[in-house]
């Protein structure tokens, strides 16, 4: 299996990701979740995290809490969009497994510098400060990295928090800017992709269907989440932006995409956080990341239901 350390911001979209990865074991070894300040701050997003893993029946899983503000900026959060909680929806026990010790900072480094090189993916589903902080901190792991897939940014589909960024970029620009110049091969899941894949009703069923607490739970997740995204965009179903990270890592062919070159402005007001993908090649910049564009949302989906349904 494939080594990854999962960076999240819990979030229900983040937890049904960390579901889908931990009922992957064939193809997807979670060596640690690092947590970090996005949809709702730090002391939430690391305690959600364990929730989750309880939830998976997996309170085995390492857990670290990692920097809890951007680098440069004051946090964003997004409670309009995933409840006071950032896991709003079902109701779910706190959790009794414990939260590491170790920053989820230094967690990344030791992790990077103990495997051979090109040996663990780093799968960011939130906001970029702890990989960012990581690679300033040690600049020598990077190029240990295997590859990193993240869901963040947009093309065609521009922006959620603004008119020009999607949220997980705009957050913290400045990291998202050191991560995309790290020359890291990078695999980018944009809203492009995730706006396709839209929880139906017929999909929320299905996770009912399965009859089991994760599956439950995971319905009744999206059921919350649909809320916001019917209310504000007309959308049929919420998207399911994080688990294309973790579906990717199983079934790539899910996905389809370019090899493009990729900034994030830091600057203007205005544009702040946006993904600029240079998607029809009018400049001669490098290409740094292959931004998604396109996914087989039935396929998807029953990838994730047969899977929840192994927990
Ligand atoms: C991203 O922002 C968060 O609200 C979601 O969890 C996802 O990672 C989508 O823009
Ligand atoms: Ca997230």
């Amino acid at each position: 299996p494939r080594k990854i350390i999962i960076d999240t911001d819990p979030g229900q979209d983040d937890a049904v990701a960390i579901l889908l990865a931990l009922a992957s074991p064939e193809e997807i070894e979670v060596l640690g979740i690092t947590a970090v300040a996005g949809n709702v701050p730090l002391p939430l997003t690391q305690k959600n995290a364990r929730i989750v893993c309880e939830l998976a029946g997996k309170p085995e899983t390492k857990v670290f809490a990692g920097c809890d503000a951007p680098m440069k900026r004051p946090l964003v959060t997004a409670e309009h969009v995933h409840g006071k909680t950032g896991l709003d929806g079902p109701t779910l026990p706190d959790p009794t497994m414990p939260l590491q010790p170790q920053h989820g900072v230094d967690f990344i480094i030791e992790t990077l510098r103990k495997h051979p090189a090109g040996t663990v993916t780093l799968c960011p589903l939130g906001p970029l400060t702890n990989i960012a902080q990581a690679f300033v901190q040690a600049p020598d792991v990077v190029e240990k990295v295997q590859e990193i897939v993240l869901m963040g940014g947009a093309y065609f589909e521009v922006g959620n928090i603004t008119p020009a960024a999607e949220f997980n970029i705009y957050v913290d620009p400045e990291a998202a800017k050191i991560v995309f110049a790290s020359g890291v091969p990078i695999v980018v899941m944009p809203l492009d992709v995730t706006h396709k894949a839209l929880v139906t009703k017929p999909r929320n069923d299905a996770f009912r269907a399965l009859g089991t607490p994760v599956g439950v739970a995971v319905a009744e997740m999206t059921d919350f989440f649909e809320r916001f995204d019917r209310e504000k965009y007309g959308s049929e179903g919420a998207p399911l932006h994080d688990p294309c990270v973790t579906a990717y890592l199983i079934r790539p062919e899910l996905f389809s995409g370019r090899h493009v070159n990729v900034e994030i402005e830091v600057e203007s007001e205005l544009t702040l956080g946006m993904t600029v993908a240079d998607w029809w090649g009018v400049t001669d910049r490098a290409p740094n990341a292959t931004f998604m564009g396109d996914v087989d949302a039935d396929g998807f989906f029953a990838l994730l239901t047969e899977r929840l349904a192994r927990l």
